[in-house]
């Protein structure tokens, strides 16, 4: 008998990984302005003096992350050939779902000698967490770059961004320069930083602004000739990948996605060749993806109303007022074994985040002389797919 393998054979990829999430590229395409930004504002390192601290901000997928990385290690080889750069450490880590004494204890642990036994998890404090890097900081010397990434999922950057840059005006740190690099998915996190880290982490401000199709284009062309076998992939379908993420917001991520999920289609259906459809079909797929993840994320009980406005909508009885919404959901969360919330308010508070969020239409309704006013949802997706994913995720559970 052959093995189940034996038919396996590479028809699409040539180097499927340059398509991955964690593929660093070698070349940082189209942000030449942002790289020259970067590199004035790291400059300082090479001439032994402190860094600038550099904040970059930017919607998802716009290269922030990439172009650090790539900054970063373009540096630490220039220090290298410099006789007046001070040694150079740098320290990347993302604050998504760390806490402040977290990310103060991963920086403690990065800096001490591999010897040392790790700081502790409990029974110290943050406070406790920043004397200890102050010390192994001065211990060490020399230059140091803190890159947080994702700062603005951090419970208290404020703490961080004043703290740090102020070790060595507050004489916590002598024998180390530091410099700080924030990276930020949000814009209005700047607001909420009080006025004087603002003043001190925004010495250098970068933005990423959303790529444009022909700048897609430039990063996909760059890829793809990697990634695929040659001729294993339509130019017309590379472009069509470039032209669907230009239109949603320009994002670098989604157009590789749609490249790599669109080439992935194309192998499983056994063709030789991605074309145009294949690209279509990925969006379909990585958007169905996406909702999933959203619907996910919502409480047990907004799902259950979720649900319960899709089956109104597969039944053509929208726009349909909250108290008739309230009657079916109890039925639908009695069907999963769960008890409704019980009261009106609590599911139209549910419906005004749903609505807030982008999965429901609502209408305003006046009710004539007698004044009063009230409200009318519908789905603002197609209910078929609402239902599947709900369905999904019940048997998950
Ligand atoms: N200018 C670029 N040149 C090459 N690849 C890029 C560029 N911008 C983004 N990418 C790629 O797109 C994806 C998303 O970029 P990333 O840096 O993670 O975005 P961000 O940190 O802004 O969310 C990564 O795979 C990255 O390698
Ligand atoms: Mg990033």
């Amino acid at each position: 008998m052959s093995s189940p393998f034996s038919g396996a054979t590479e028809r699409i990829f040539s180097d499927k990984s340059v398509l991955s999430e964690s593929y660093q590229p070698e070349t940082i395409l189209e942000r030449d302005e942002e790289i020259d930004a970067y590199s004035h504002a790291l400059q300082d390192v090479l001439f032994g003096r402190e860094p600038e601290n550099i904040f970059l901000y930017g919607k998802a997928g716009l290269g922030k992350t990439a172009v650090t990385t790539y900054m970063l290690e373009e540096l630490q080889s220039e220090v290298k050939t410099r006789e007046e750069a001070d040694e150079l450490h740098i320290h990347e880590i993302n604050c998504n779902g760390r806490t402040l004494f977290m990310v103060v204890r991963r920086l403690v642990n990065d800096l001490f000698p591999d010897s040392a036994s790790k700081f502790p998890k409990r029974g110290l404090g943050t406070g406790d967490a920043f004397d200890e890097l102050y010390q192994q900081l001065d211990r060490l010397g020399g230059t140091h770059l803190f890159v947080f990434d994702e700062i603005d999922h951090l419970d208290d950057a404020n703490t961080l961004l004043y703290e740090l840059p102020r070790a060595r005006s507050n004489g916590h740190v002598t024998d180390a320069q530091i410099g700080i690099i924030g990276i930020s998915n949000n814009y209005t996190f700047r607001q909420s930083l009080s006025p004087k880290v603002k003043d001190t982490l925004m010495e250098t401000e970068i933005s990423f602004s959303p790529y444009d199709a022909g700048e897609l284009q430039t990063i996909l062309d760059h890829r793809a000739e990697r990634a695929f076998i040659d001729g294993a992939c339509d130019i017309s379908a590379i472009a069509k990948a470039a032209a669907l993420s230009a239109q949603d917001m320009g994002n670098a991520r989604q157009a590789i996605d749609l490249l790599r999920v669109g080439a992935e289609i194309a192998e499983r259906t056994g063709e030789e060749v991605v074309t145009d459809d294949h690209i279509d079909e990925a969006r379909i797929r990585v958007q169905r993806g996406r909702l999933q993840n959203k619907i996910r994320d919502q409480t047990e009980h907004a799902q259950y109303i979720l649900e319960t406005v899709a089956k109104f909508e597969e039944q053509r009885e929208v726009p349909v007022r909250s108290k008739t919404i309230q009657k079916k959901y109890e039925q639908v969360a009695d069907a999963y074994g769960a008890s409704p919330l019980t009261t009106l308010k609590s599911v139209q508070d549910h419906l005004s985040d749903l609505h807030m969020l982008g999965f429901l239409v609502r209408h305003e309704r006046n009710k004539g002389l007698s004044g009063g006013q009230y409200y009318e949802y519908e789905l603002d997706l197609d209910p078929t797919i609402v239902l599947e994913t709900r369905a999904e995720l019940e048997q998950m559970t």
